[in-house]
């Protein structure tokens, strides 16, 4: 056998990203919209690709998709504007670009747990120290307890998700002003908010061209848009200008940027896809407390519950297991660190819920 080069010492360790991609009728695992964008978006872009230069490069600084999306924003807080907004292939692009320019040896990020995983996934990747703090018992934040390892570690980068995956809380914004105030001196707060349009605030609000503040966004979730790879942050000028050192020229394709584009006038279909999908997480949650299921109230597209038999054993990925028989697929948590027995639903559609509260009521029975 030839030589092969050994990988950086610090990720010959590092397992990566792992979430199933089983073919199953009922597919409720990665947080995906059920419905596809509107028939009249999907011809737009159709069109407007099929006008493309082919042979020339997209436009660089990506800014009729920003200015757009700045435009969007300008009643979250009309202070954004066009250099208030950077663009990339998803939000993971987005995050690993803040830390290809913030993270790197000798820095740390702080996270609250659990959380997302990418988040101390890319800080890993990009040789960034991670330091983690516990969630209480209800995965609240103890905002004390937060502010203190804060002030003591002094991290680059401070994470919150909000709504947070995979509990789907909603960060209070008396905790986001104040973790804010104590990184001011030091670092950057990065709010994920890739679930926002499911909630009840944003920290958009806070948007200010002084304060170290991020906002992070995807197209996957509420846009209905996995497919495009799209993600976006809000931040001040300032900040932008480091990341595009960090990013490859020419990093964003045009057909995303003109997908991007193209959604956004689709605003209208977008909200009344997010009311439909908050009312069927209300179904689901309503049904999972009849069950007697533990679940925790989400204010985002998924729910996390703690299934238990009659008998009161709780084993998560025995019952995974037996919705995947039955041809459904949820996100199989029971064996992540504090999250024992857990499983975490999409929100589908309505047929699909109703298949998966069905199959669960006959799994616990
Ligand atoms: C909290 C959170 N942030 C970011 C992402 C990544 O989304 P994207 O598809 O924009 O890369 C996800 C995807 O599940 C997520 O749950």
């Amino acid at each position: 056998m030839s030589f092969r080069p050994p990988v950086r010492d610090d990720l010959a360790e590092l397992p990566g990203y792992h979430s199933p991609q089983l073919d199953v009728d009922v597919r409720l695992n990665t947080n995906e919209s059920p419905e596809p964008p509107p028939a009249g978006f999907q011809q737009a872009v159709a069109d407007r690709v099929a006008a493309l230069d082919w042979h020339r490069y997209p436009d660089r600084g990506v800014r009729e998709l920003r200015s757009r999306l700045a435009a969007h924003h300008g009643g979250d807080h009309a202070a954004i504007g066009v250099d208030n907004v950077f663009v990339a292939n998803g939000s993971n692009e987005v995050l690993q670009t803040i830390l290809l320019a913030w993270g790197g040896p000798g820095r740390s990020i702080l996270t609250f747990e659990p959380t997302y995983a990418m988040h101390g996934q890319i800080a890993r990747v990009t040789g960034t120290g991670v330091i983690e703090v516990e969630r209480q018992h209800d995965f609240t934040i103890d905002a004390d307890q937060a502010l203190d390892t804060i002030a003591r570690e002094q991290p680059i980068v401070t994470f919150l998700c909000s709504p947070n995956n995979p509990t789907g809380m909603v960060e209070p914004r008396e905790l986001v002003e104040a973790v804010l105030e104590t990184v001011r001196p030091f670092g950057l707060l990065v709010v994920d908010e890739a679930y926002a349009q499911f909630s009840t605030w944003s920290a958009l609000s806070m948007f200010d061209e002084d304060a170290p503040l991020i906002v992070t966004r995807t197209f996957s979730k509420t846009w209905a848009m996995a497919a495009a790879r799209l993600g976006y942050l809000v931040a001040p000028e300032w900040i932008n200008e480091r990341l595009n050192t960090a990013i490859l020229p020419y990093h964003l394709d045009a057909v995303s940027q003109i997908a991007g584009e193209t959604a956004l006038e689709f605003e209208d279909e977008m909200a009344a896809r997010v009311a439909r999908l908050v009312e069927q997480r209300g179904i689901i949650q309503a049904r999972l407390g009849e069950l007697g299921v533990e679940f925790w109230p989400s204010q985002s597209n998924f729910v996390l519950f703690r299934p238990s038999t009659n008998s009161g054993s709780t084993d998560g990925n025995a019952v995974w297991q037996q919705l995947v028989d039955r041809g459904i697929l949820v996100r199989n948590c029971s064996t992540w660190p504090r999250l024992d027995g857990c499983l975490r639903i999409t929100v589908g559609s309505a047929d699909e819920n109703a298949a998966f509260l069905d199959a669960l009521a006959a799994i616990l029975d």
